[in-house]
This record gives C-alpha cells, sequence and structure tokens, in this order.
C-alpha cells in the first residue's frame, strides 16, 4: 500500500511575508490530515525560517536542488547536510527547469541522488519528456533513459527510499494536463522499469508523482488513477486554497 504525497514545488516565487504566511495558514488547515504526506519546497533563502514554522507539524520542508559535495569551494551552492540542518526532509532532483536551464544531466542527477540518500534526505528524482519528443513517440523512451541515468548505481534500499516525479515538460505551466490516461501510461511503464531493475516487491512500493499543471479541479481524477500516487505541484502550491484543494482531493482517494 503506497501513501499518497503531496508536494508543493515554489519555485523562485513568494517573498519572506508570503511565504510565512501560507506555511502558516497550511499548517493551520492541514492539521488533521493524516492519510496523505505533504511537503513544501520553498526557495532555499527560506528554508531555515520556514523549518521553524513548520516543526511539530505535519507539512514536511523540502528544497528544490542541492550541490552533490559534501562541502569546500563552490560559491553560490548548497550542500545536503545544511539542508538537513535547518530542517530539510526532501530535496527535488533534475526538475525539467533545471535540465533544460541549467544543463542539468542524468549524471548529473545521479551524483546529486547519491549524495541526498547518503545524508538520509528523501528526493523526488523529476523525468519526463518534451512536447517535441512525446509528438515524435518517443516518450517511453525517453522517460525509460532518464530513469536509467537518474537512478545508476541504487541499492533496491535505496530505490525504496526515492520518491519519482513523472513532470512532461509540454504540461509544466502551461495549464495543459497529461490526462490520466497518458499519465498512468507513463507511470505503469515507470513501474514496470523498476520491476525490471529491482523486484515487483520494489516496483509496488516505490512512490511515483505526477506534475504538470495540478489544479484542485483535476487531481482527483488523476490521483484516483492505480499507479499515481500523488503529485508535484508548481502555480497551484502558491495559494492557500488551490494547494489544500489537491490535498482535500488526495484524502478523498480510495485505493
Ligand atoms: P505546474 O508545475 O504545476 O505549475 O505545472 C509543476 C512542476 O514544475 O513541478
Amino acid at each position: 500500500m503506497r501513501r499518497l504525497f503531496i508536494a508543493g514545488n515554489w519555485k523562485m516565487n513568494l517573498n519572506r511575508g508570503q511565504s510565512l504566511s501560507l506555511v502558516q495558514s497550511l499548517a493551520e488547515s492541514l492539521r488533521g490530515v493524516s492519510e496523505v504526506d505533504i511537503a513544501v519546497c520553498p526557495p532555499a533563502v527560506y528554508l531555515g525560517e520556514l523549518g521553524k514554522a513548520l516543526h511539530a507539524t505535519n507539512i514536511g520542508l523540502g528544497a528544490q536542488n542541492v550541490n552533490s559535495k559534501a562541502e569546500g569551494a563552490y560559491t553560490g551552492e548548497i550542500s545536503c547536510s545544511m539542508l538537513k540542518d535547518v530542517g530539510c526532509r526532501y530535496v527535488i532532483l533534475g526538475h525539467s527547469e533545471r535540465r533544460a536551464i541549467y544543463g542539468e544531466t542524468d549524471s548529473m542527477v545521479n551524483e546529486k541522488l547519491h549524495a541526498v540518500l547518503a545524508a538520509g534526505l528523501t528526493p523526488i528524482v523529476c523525468v519526463g519528456e518534451t512536447l517535441e519528443q512525446r509528438e515524435a513517440g518517443q516518450t517511453q523512451q525517453v522517460v525509460r533513459s532518464q530513469c536509467l541515468g537518474s537512478l545508476a548505481g541504487l541499492t533496491e534500499d535505496q530505490m525504496l527510499k526515492t520518491v519519482l516525479a513523472y513532470e512532461p515538460v509540454w504540461a509544466i505551466g502551461t495549464g495543459k494536463t497529461a490526462s490520466p490516461a497518458q499519465a498512468e501510461e507513463v507511470h505503469k511503464d515507470i513501474r514496470s522499469l523498476l520491476e525490471a531493475q529491482f523486484s515487483v516487491g520494489t516496483a509496488q512500493k516505490v512512490i511515483v508523482l505526477y506534475g504538470g499543471s495540478v489544479k484542485a479541479d483535476n487531481a482527483l481524477e488523476l490521483l484516483s488513477e492505480p499507479n499515481i500516487d500523488g503529485a508535484l505541484v508548481g502555480g497551484a502550491s502558491l495559494k492557500q486554497d488551490s494547494f489544500e484543494g489537491i490535498i482535500k482531493a488526495a484524502t478523498s482517494v480510495r485505493k
């Protein structure tokens, strides 16, 4: 049985006051939710303060990126131990914006993944095809190759501690959501890849999120698909009502 997980990726949005007031209202309104795991991933500069605000709540704190090195002369970078220090539990890795804008490759994501797992943090590894790749019929091949490259060298135990997120690039921030059937098809294929690489048992236990224009009004149908275990939410995680609506939808899903 996989627990549903809803994570908000704030990207480079909200100021300090807005961030604090959003997590305070979410902590209040989501206090009673125990059947769904919840996290927010704010900009790094606010993690320390928000970590304190979220302490002893049911909302986990996540970062949007990390450096794979432990410490040293890496100007502008942040290590896993620094993230742990300020109360982070999760780290998003290989988001398509990092891949496309900052040139992150599968092997860079893989290096970060090993560092994150070694630090005892939970990685959320993102994969997904572009519109061009989908239209060329390459979705399965692209997603499989990103999974294999990003997850290289993981033990079965490490795989179980890793969350995956299928985020079709064409659905991110565009208002275009993959249909539940389109998303389910890819999620199912990711699970069969995990089955081949690890085992049936592991494939059945790994949490695979969907991301790409998830909103309060489309969450229920996506989350009702058998292989979709939650959502990585961008735009709709920036407002209390919409993020809460997605979590409410998740609590009503029975699998
Ligand atoms: P979106 O972003 O919900 O705004 O499409 C999702 C993501 O990039 O994780």
